[in-house]
């Protein structure tokens, strides 16, 4: 068992990471000085493989608890759920005295966290994530919210938990094609932050597959200890934290351009990822066998790396209705090599993404 410390004034917050913790919840809880009465918020398809250990574990050491659960989907992850959360929350009679936990992936802790911030004007949170991409990347760093029809998570607040509990014995159920999405968001921390991750991650990409548990804790630890220190630095997204989107301003084109639903976010985030390498290297920022080694483990996790054949107009207009776009100029963020990053102001886009989209065989 590993235990890490988001440090964030009085704000801060235990991670902790094992194999089979899940009945551990309840000391893990009264360590965090969580209130004693939980709604456990979670879906219906994480509710049938861990509704029951979790409400165990919560029983067994005298916690009140209500489980409240919601259908499974994106879609779902709107303000009318929320309402129908609201709904269940008063009807439960839960007041301030109560905490509320989510079980289950981003969709859910995005959503649950946001309730918890905004329910009888914020009540305490914990998290368990049992997707690798929220035990990565959601779960921790206070981003909760909910989609808009006109653009996804657009209602939201920063709301950080009391606790988040990683037990990665829940990826054994996880579909192979969600766990490859969760990897895109870790070979991102290596790419741009943190070489000797990266080549960790090159070295042991056969055991992660193979759910070896001591190396999923590894790469789950190390995920959110670089994470929790861009955080800790800059917890609302002033400047570092926006490091954290690398590959995800094409990738963000190329999920609006599919349709949402064609690729999941991770998988659009590896292809965007092997564009902002190629993008690093036509600007002189990084070398083309340092693109390739992104590619290729980015492959060896069997994540898509090329681009879908849209024309080059679209791909910038698309990429133009990003968040890191700042006064009318696109902000990449670009690899230094493979370890390091940096937000870079494009001035002429076409210029960039042309050829870069011709080297990788979409048309351009
Ligand atoms: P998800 O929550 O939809 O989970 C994917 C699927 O896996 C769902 O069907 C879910 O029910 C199922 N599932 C969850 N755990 C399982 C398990 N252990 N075994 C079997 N099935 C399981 O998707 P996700 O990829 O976890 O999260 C995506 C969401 O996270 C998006 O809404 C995105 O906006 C959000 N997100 C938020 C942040 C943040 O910082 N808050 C960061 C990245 C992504
Ligand atoms: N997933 C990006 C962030 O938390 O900032």
């Amino acid at each position: 068992m590993e235990k890490l410390q988001v440090g964030l004034g009085e704000r801060s917050y235990p991670i902790w990471i094992g194999e089979g913790i899940l009945d551990r919840l309840g000391e893990a809880l009264r360590e965090a000085g969580f209130p004693r009465r939980v709604a456990v918020v979670t879906n219906d398809t994480v509710e049938a493989l861990y509704a029951k250990p979790v409400l165990e574990a919560l029983r067994s050491a005298d916690y009140t608890t209500r489980l409240l659960v919601l259908p499974d989907g994106e879609e779902y992850k709107n303000l009318d759920t929320l309402n129908s959360l609201f709904d269940a929350l008063i009807e439960n009679g839960v007041d301030r005295g109560w905490g509320l936990i989510a079980l289950g992936g981003g969709v859910i802790g995005d959503m649950a966290g946001f309730a918890a911030a905004t329910y009888l004007r914020g009540i305490p949170f914990s998290q368990i994530p049992t997707t690798l991409l929220a035990q990565v990347d959601s779960s921790v760093g206070g981003k909760t919210g909910v989609n808009h029809r006109l653009g996804k998570n657009l209602i939201g607040a920063f709301y950080q938990p009391r606790l988040v509990l990683i037990d990665v014995e829940t990826l054994q159920t996880l579909p192979v094609r969600e766990f490859s999405a969760g990897m895109a968001e870790v070979i991102k921390y290596g790419a741009i932050r943190d070489r000797a991750f990266f080549s960790w991650l090159q070295a042991k990409a056969a055991d992660l597959q193979a759910l070896d548990a001591a190396s999923l804790i590894a790469a789950v630890r190390t995920s959110c200890q670089i994470k929790a220190d861009i955080v800790e630095i800059d917890e609302k997204e002033g400047s570092l934290r926006a490091i954290l989107n690398y590959g995800h301003t094409f990738g963000h084109a190329v999920e609006v351009l599919s349709g949402y639903g064609e690729y999941k976010h991770g998988e659009a985030v590896a292809i965007g990822m092997v564009v902002a390498s190629r993008v690093s290297v036509e600007l002189g920022l990084s070398r083309k066998e340092q693109a390739e080694q992104i590619r290729e483990l980015l492959m060896r996790f069997s994540l898509p790396v090329t681009p879908p054949k849209f024309p080059l107009d679209d791909f910038l207009r698309a990429m133009g209705r990003d968040k890191k776009v700042k006064e009318g100029v696109l902000r990449l963020i670009l690899n230094k090599g493979i370890g390091d990053c940096l937000i870079h102001p494009i001035d002429r886009p076409e210029d960039i993404f042309a050829p870069v989209l011709n080297q990788l065989g979409t048309q351009g």
